[in-house]
């Protein structure tokens, strides 16, 4: 069955066209426009920008991913997000399963996320080196593809708007188990990378930041970029972001007042090791929350999503802390990553939520 999937939560248009293979999803079309570029000079979103922006690009972008297929059902994420950017997405979907006679699907985006795990994608083995990205062509097989990740699994999404650790025991039956209590991970970034005078959205550009600092420069300095680890010896799943952001703040305050090396430093090298520190203390704190989370619930894998899961250290931290501990580990490719329409798809045909044609916008439906 090939499912037309919209996604319209934030910024970004998104639709694609997917297809149920195996125990996964592959993806046949996944178009993605954003407005991202609109909302730098105000440093965060403009929820009316964002919603114009949303009705400009909805019907290129539907047009664009829909091509020749023959599309058996609508699927589209009714929230979390932004009320004039997601209504754009639910009323586009509901005209055209009306138009077409098809089914309308509802997605939560937050599942939407975990669910870009389910996207079947080619071994690095079969492909050869630096062909990972290719995507998928009718001749393949399902036994050429990753397997899916095994279930129990416990989630970790990490996003703008969320940061929340989910118990998976099959399809249906996901339970929050733990998050954060005030800011989310990517919110976090965000706010620190304002700080640090990086332009918006913040979290790639703490990321590229943090990765210029040679691992040479991080032992000479690393003592002098100390950010706490909020909450990371508590025995809780409970965790704290704004802690660390409000101490960036007072070590670039702190920067001139006292003569240390610190003041020393260039200006971009300064804040390359501050967005290091940082990124080292919120992965340090997720990976620690979903370590005593495996400990707890004993699952067979874990499995990283939302916008967050494309930092580099994150990534590379988690992978190696979960295989440590015999488990296995997913991340979406980071195209699919940010918000996208091919996880609203996967997670239409994996766990379908059939809506009728009074569907409304939830702004602030839970991740569960
Ligand atoms: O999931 P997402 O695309 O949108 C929401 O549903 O919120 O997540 C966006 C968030 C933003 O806060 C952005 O700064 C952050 O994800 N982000 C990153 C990276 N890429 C995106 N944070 C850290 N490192 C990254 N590489
Ligand atoms: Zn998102």
């Amino acid at each position: 069955m090939k499912i037309l999937a919209i996604e319209s939560t934030c910024d970004e248009t998104s639709a694609a066209v997917v297809e149920s293979l195996g125990d996964g999803v592959r993806v046949i079309s996944n178009i993605v426009a954003s407005s991202v570029e609109m909302h730098e000079k105000y440093g965060g979103i403009v929820p009316e920008v964002a919603a114009r922006e949303q009705i400009k690009s909805i019907i290129p972008v539907i047009t664009k991913a829909v091509g020749d297929e023959e599309i058996e059902a609508v699927a589209v994420s009714y929230g979390p997000g932004l009320m004039g950017s997601l209504l754009v997405g639910v009323e586009t979907a509901k005209v055209l399963a009306w138009a077409w006679k098809k089914p309308l699907l509802k997605v939560n985006h937050m599942a939407a996320h975990v669910m870009a795990n389910w996207i079947l994608r080619h071994p690095p083995e079969v492909l050869g080196t630096g062909a990972q990205d290719r995507s998928i062509t009718e001749s393949n097989t399902v036994s050429q593809l990753h397997e899916v990740p095994g279930l129990p699994a416990v989630g970790l999404i990490v996003s703008g708007g969320h940061t929340d650790l989910i118990l998976m025991e099959n399809m249906q039956k996901w339970t929050w188990i733990g998050g954060t209590r005030d800011d989310a991970a990517g919110e976090a970034f965000d706010k620190a990378a304002r700080i640090l005078g990086l332009p918006y959205p913040g979290g790639p550009e703490m990321d590229k930041a943090a990765n210029k600092v040679t691992n040479e420069e991080w032992d000479k300095y690393k003592n002098l970029f100390k950010l706490p680890r909020p909450l990371i010896h508590d025995p809780g799943l409970e965790m704290s972001f704004s802690g660390i952001k409000a101490a960036v703040a007072r070590m670039v305050e702190n920067r001139y007042q006292i003569s240390d090396v610190r003041s020393q430093i260039s200006d971009n090298n300064f804040r390359n090791l501050v967005a290091r520190e940082f990124s080292e203390a919120v992965a340090e704190v997720l990976v620690m929350k979903t370590i005593l989370a495996i400990e707890r619930y004993h699952p067979k894998s874990v499995v990283l999503a939302g916008g967050v899961a494309a930092n580099n250290k994150l990534r590379e931290a988690l992978k190696q802390e979960v295989e440590m501990a015999g488990l296995s580990f997913r991340v979406p490719e980071l195209k699919y990553c940010g918000d996208n329409a091919a996880m609203v798809g996967v997670a239409a045909i994996l766990r379908p939520e059939k809506s009728e044609l009074n569907l409304k916008p939830d702004p602030s439906l839970a991740t569960v």
